[in-house]
C-alpha cells in the first residue's frame, strides 16, 4: 500500500483472490443456465466500469458467445415514463432472438439497468438478464434486481477494478473504499 492511489484507500473491500472467486462462481452459474440454449449468447458490456469484470467473468464461461459494448447514461426520475437513457456508444450487431446478458460493475439506483433492459427487449432479444459485480440494495429507486450478483455491499464509495472516482482509480487491481477526505476536498 505504498503508491499514491493506495494511500487514498480506507480499506480493501474485495482483493484479487475474492474477485477471482466471484467470477468463477458467477461464470459457473451462467454456464449452467445457458449451456442448452439454442439462441446466440451476447454479452453487453456497459462501459466503462465493467471492463475488467467482464474480461475475467467471460473467460470463466466456456460457451460460444459474443462481446458487445455500450456506453449509456440514464437521466430523470425513477419511473419509466419520466426518465430516459442516452446511448453514447451502441451495439454493432442486431440482437434479435439472442440471449443477452448485460454486464455491470455496480447497480445503485437501478435506473440504468431498468432502462437498458427495456431498450434491449424492445430490440427483439429472446431474453435479457443482468450480471453485476456489486449491488447496493439500499440505494435502489426502482423495483429491479440483477439476475446474477457477485457481492451485495453497503453504501460506501468504492473504486478500483474498473470503478472510478472522477475517472481515476479504475486501474487498481482490487476494490477499495475511498477515504472520504479524497472526495470531500
Ligand atoms: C455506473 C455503473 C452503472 C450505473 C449504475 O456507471 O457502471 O452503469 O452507474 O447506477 P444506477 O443504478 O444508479 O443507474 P457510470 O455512469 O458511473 O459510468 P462508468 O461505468 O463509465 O464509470
Amino acid at each position: 500500500m505504498n503508491n499514491k492511489m493506495n494511500r487514498d484507500i480506507e480499506y480493501v473491500l474485495a482483493d484479487r483472490e475474492l474477485l477471482g472467486d466471484i467470477c468463477e462462481k458467477l461464470g459457473k452459474q451462467i454456464t449452467e443456465d445457458y449451456r442448452n440454449s439454442e439462441h446466440p449468447l451476447v454479452f453487453v458490456i456497459v462501459l466503462k466500469g465493467s471492463v475488467y469484470f467482464a474480461a475475467d467473468l467471460i473467460r470463466c464461461i466456456p460457451l460460444p458467445c459474443e462481446m458487445e459494448f455500450m456506453k449509456v447514461s440514464s437521466y430523470g426520475a425513477g419511473t419509466e415514463t419520466s426518465g430516459f437513457i442516452q446511448v453514447h456508444l451502441d451495439l454493432k450487431r442486431d440482437i434479435t432472438n439472442c440471449d443477452v446478458i448485460i454486464i455491470e460493475d455496480i447497480i445503485d439506483s437501478g435506473r440504468t439497468l431498468e432502462k437498458l433492459s427495456h431498450l434491449l427487449e424492445d430490440r427483439g432479444a429472446h431474453s435479457v438478464k443482468c450480471c453485476t459485480l456489486f449491488d447496493k440494495p439500499e440505494r435502489r429507486q426502482v423495483d429491479l434486481n440483477a439476475d446474477y450478483v457477485g457481492m451485495r455491499i453497503p453504501d460506501e464509495f468504492i473504486v478500483g477494478y474498473g470503478l472510478d472516482y472522477d475517472e481515476k482509480y479504475r486501474n487498481l487491481p482490487y476494490v477499495g473504499v475511498l477515504k472520504p477526505c479524497v472526495y470531500s476536498k
